[in-house]
């Protein structure tokens, strides 16, 4: 078939064109009736022969999915509209929920599905010091915008911080201010993950980024975490395989399992990455909660070869208001970033950027974290305490703001969240976290929200519940 059969991994390229056109019909971008580009325009935009394209649009309408008008081109087929007549108005790409948010919106008095930190155990009283520092020592803070990359002093000055802490060499360049690490997350998918890439991602993961990726199109492959960390055999298997765009990962005190990924993984992990040409995603949230030793190393520290981005939060413990995080991202890959960053919000808020440059590095910041890790670690054990006659089954985490906890096989977190919520319980199930949506025998328990009071009531609840919904009540 000459040129147009010239088949590369991703099979054979006609087939990668009609793949490219059904998803965008799929999606909603061409609507029932609406005429399609034409195939000269096709091929000039997707840099492939006419007859490639030709032969994408004959399977297209041996299958219905188009049909031809003499003389005039190809037009979507109205037969696949039947999601059409439902849409909105407004063209919705991937009209799929944020699940964690379907969760916490739910008001209810005992909330261990946000993880978050209690309000209280953070230092409220002290920030209107440091926003008052601020407008004295900037007073036209509010008159100017940050620049995309984010504010330069902060910059720089967390550049000493991770040079300091990680001993890497930062420079202000490499980091990227961005509005929480949600924000980094979803920048990072729309520079580098087009629809129907590869997305390797930890199972179980963050929901939030499982939803991100997943919005963005991309074929979702799910490597297991437990707690020895990761199967290097399966994950390189999968490098070779499935030749993913990047691999996201959430390498210590992992939301939600608490689990740590041991040093020597992460140096083989960094090796694969870059012979596979791999990008590796390290979301780190809560290095800084910690309840025996330090974490050890991010990944990004191991990398030489610009194979990594690290996506640090400073959210969680800091101020969660303020919502700052930092990327530290490998200069090839900045120019991408940092335009979709300007795409999205011409940079993050100058006035939270400078409340947190004088309140992170003060004195009273480091006492802060730890008399926080104490708090915690003492709600956790509490939570723990009130779960030990339970049978169900966690591995005490060493640090991070969860449980990740298997309930007794006869129920299932989603029917126990049903009843839970009717008592104004909340947890989020363990399917949420499931990049394929399979697991339904555990659940994530957040111990960092309530107080040890409401700890003790509200699990006392959940377990109460659980026992009814398995007939012991
Ligand atoms: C692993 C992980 N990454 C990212 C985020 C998002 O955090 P933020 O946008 O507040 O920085 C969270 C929040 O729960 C998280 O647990």
């Amino acid at each position: 078939m000459g040129k147009a059969r010239r088949k590369n991994e991703n099979g054979f390229l006609f087939e990668q064109v009609y793949d490219f056109i059904l998803h965008r019909i799929e999606r909603g971008e061409w609507q029932g009736n609406e005429k399609l580009p034409s195939i000269r325009q096709l091929s000039l935009e997707m840099k492939v022969h006419r007859l490639t394209v030709f032969k994408a649009f004959q399977l297209l309408k041996e299958q219905n999915k188009v049909y031809v008008v003499d003389k005039k081109g190809y037009y979507v087929q109205i037969g696949n509209a039947s999601k059409e007549a439902e849409s909105p108005p407004i063209v919705t790409a991937y009209p799929k929920e944020n699940q964690l948010a379907a969760v916490h919106a739910a008001p209810v008095m005992y909330q261990f599905s946000q993880a978050l930190i209690d309000p209280n155990l953070l230092p409220n009283h002290y920030l209107s010091d440091y926003v008052k520092k601020v407008f004295d020592l900037y007073p036209k803070v509010l008159a100017t915008y940050a620049t995309v990359e984010g504010d330069p002093e902060l910059r720089e000055s967390l550049a000493h911080y991770f040079m300091n802490i990680h001993k890497t060499y930062v420079t202000p360049e490499n980091i990227l201010i961005t509005t929480g690490s949600q924000q980094a997350i979803h920048l990072i998918a729309q520079a580098f993950v087009k629809p129907r890439d590869t997305v390797l991602i930890e199972r179980p993961a963050y929901s939030a980024a499982i939803d991100t990726f997943k919005n963005q199109g991309a074929n979702i492959v799910a490597i297991d975490i437990t707690e020895k960390g990761y199967d290097l055999d399966r994950i390189e298997d999968y490098m070779k395989t499935y030749k993913p765009r990047l691999f996201y990962l959430n390498p210590t005190f992992h939301n939600p399992t608490g689990y740590v990924v041991p040093v020597f993984q992460r140096k083989r992990l960094v090796e694969l990455a870059e012979q596979h040409n791999c990008l590796l995603v390290e979301d780190d949230a809560y290095p800084d909660i910690y309840f025996e030793k330090q974490a050890v190393q991010p990944v990004y520290t191991f990398d030489t070869t610009g194979s990594v981005i690290y996506v640090r939060s400073f959210c969680k413990y800091v101020s969660p208001g303020l919502r700052v995080a930092a990327v530290l991202c490998p200069p090839a890959l900045r120019p991408a970033l940092i335009t979709v960053k300007s795409l999205a919000d011409n940079g993050s808020p100058l006035l939270n950027q400078k409340i947190f440059l004088h309140f992170f590095h003060s004195e009273r910041m480091q006492q802060h974290f730890s008399k926080l890790r104490i708090a915690l670690q003492i709600r956790k054990e509490i939570m723990e305490e009130e779960l030990s006659e339970t049978g169900w089954q966690w591995e005490s985490p060493k640090g991070g703001l969860n449980l990740w906890v298997k309930l007794n096989d006869d129920v299932s977190g989603s029917d126990l969240l049903k009843k839970a919520i009717e008592q104004s319980v909340s947890f989020v199930p363990g399917v949420y976290f499931d990049p394929y949506g399979q697991d339904h025998s555990r659940v994530r328990l957040t111990y960092s929200y309530m107080n040890e009071v409401k700890i003790k009531e509200g699990i006392r609840k959940l377990v109460h519940i659980s026992q009814s919904l398995n007939g012991k009540y």
